[in-house]
């Protein structure tokens, strides 16, 4: 800490930090949390972690400390898949997939070739996120190159490590949402071009799903990402019956949904694909070969009625992959990642397994994190990880306060905070160090 230009702050409360994975040890063993703790933050990058008695006067002169003593400071949440231009198009009745898709999200998608309109939207969505405590996200964009550039810009006003791209989409989509092949890798290209690697964004080639791409558009997004190294690839597969009945007609030659992305490239590290509920065995197998990984969406599977992930046999079964947590906004009902755990929470209840509240926290954080091969930069509270830290008041309703008065314990702590909590019970938020949003007192 030496160096007098260094930004030092420090941050004082209950720090959680994941020192395992609670997944393949006892879920309540894989956190490791001080009660009276401190994270120090050194230009943006998590310095060092623990007691805060031992730590405060060590502090160089001038180092902030921010008071959250008796609220959580815990590693921010990541949303591993979520389309911004559908935030105004979120709890709209009445539909599953397609219809859904055809009725609210192309309209809508459709105003984004118009940049003024996208950088706002992209304004509101950061900030609803930064409110719910997410402090990164691999996200949508629409079609047009304008909106893709609209949303890393307002992310890059605050150094926020955003994974996006434009949407390839070149049929069965209206005529204001389609490019073609060679448009939407030209496109893409140009983005990749100027923003990955920019700051802390990154691009992630984005064929929308099979129906919507014709093979060599797909054939093309392949070659992309493999002329990018780097470069993430973001789609669809297996999240409705009706859509992989329609795979199956556009792709006969293939075994499967995830056969087709497997044929032109499109699986592989950085990989993720939204959903994954009706997955068959092969598919899982290849997912799991690949080290392709599966953005578990639970309000968007349960308010588009789409079905109940498996999250047991991701994790425990024979071939296990990697899962991140999303909100899937705006098929998600829902930018609170605490209400997105509670959805996990209860499909997984429906499906005769109890998520346990670390795993649901790890889902998250760590969890998401590794969906983008990123767990060496952000999702845990570790020196050297970037400071994305999100700040829960475990008191934020009258039936929470209520409820932590019986608590016995963290674990219980953090399951009412997932189960009762939402947007109030997000006190702070921190993006690289920085203070994006503190709740209004
Ligand atoms: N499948 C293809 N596009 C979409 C989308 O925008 N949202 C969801 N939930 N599923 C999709
Ligand atoms: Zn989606």
């Amino acid at each position: 800490m030496t160096g007098s230009p260094s930004t030092v702050r420090a941050l004082r409360g209950h720090v959680l930090q994941f020192s395992g994975d609670p997944f393949t040890e006892a879920p309540e063993a894989a956190i490791t949390d001080w009660s009276d703790g401190l994270v120090v933050i050194v230009d943006g990058i998590i310095h060092s972690v623990g007691q805060a008695e031992d730590m405060i006067s060590a502090l160089p002169e001038g180092a902030v400390i921010e008071d959250y003593r008796g609220k959580f400071i815990l590693p921010g949440f990541i949303d591993c898949h979520a389309h911004y231009p559908q935030s105004e198009v979120i709890s709209s009745y009445g539909t599953q997939l397609i219809e859904w898709l055809n009725k609210y999200t192309f309209p809508a998608e459709s105003k984004f070739h118009d940049k003024d309109y996208a950088l706002n939207a992209a304004e509101v969505y950061l900030n609803e996120s930064f409110r719910n405590g997410i402090t990164s996200a691999s996200v949508y964009c629409t079609v047009h190159p304008e909106s893709a550039e609209a949303l890393f810009e307002r992310a890059s006003a605050y150094d926020m490590r955003i994974v996006a791209g434009k949407v390839l989409m070149d049929r069965h989509a209206p005529d204001t949402l389609r490019d073609t092949a060679q448009k939407g890798y030209d496109d893409s290209k140009k983005l990749i071009e100027t923003w990955h690697g920019k700051g802390r964004a990154l691009y992630s080639i984005t064929p929308r799903f099979a129906p919507t791409s014709t093979p060599e558009q797909l054939e093309a997004a392949g070659v992309l990402w493999k002329e990018h190294p780097g470069t993430l690839v973001q789609t669809h597969t297996s999240e409705n019956l009706k859509e992989i009945a329609w795979v199956k007609e556009l792709y006969p030659e293939h075994p499967d949904y995830v056969g087709v992305y497997e044929h032109y490239g499109l699986l592989g590290k950085g990989s993720v694909l939204g959903h994954g509920i009706h997955l068959n065995d092969r598919e899982r197998a290849i997912i799991s070969e690949t080290g392709t990984a599966v953005a578990h969406c639970p309000t968007s599977n349960t308010f588009i009625g789409s079905g109940l992930f498996d999250v047991e046999e991701a994790h425990f079964g024979k071939l296990p992959f990697r899962v991140g947590l999303a909100t899937d906004v705006g098929g998600g009902s829902s930018f609170s990642m605490l209400s997105t755990m509670r959805t996990a929470y209860e499909i997984a209840q429906l499906r005769g397994y109890s998520l346990h509240p670390a795993q649901a926290y790890y889902l998250a954080t760590v969890g998401s994190a590794k969906t983008l091969y990123l767990e060496d930069k952000i999702g845990n509270i570790l020196p050297g990880l970037e400071a994305d830290i999100t700040i829960v008041d475990p008191q934020s309703t009258p039936l929470i306060q209520h409820r932590m008065s019986y608590a016995n314990d963290l674990t219980e702590a953090l399951f009412i905070q997932m189960i009762l909590g939402d947007d109030r019970a997000i006190e702070a938020t921190y993006v690289g160090g920085k203070k994006v949003y503190q709740k209004p007192s």
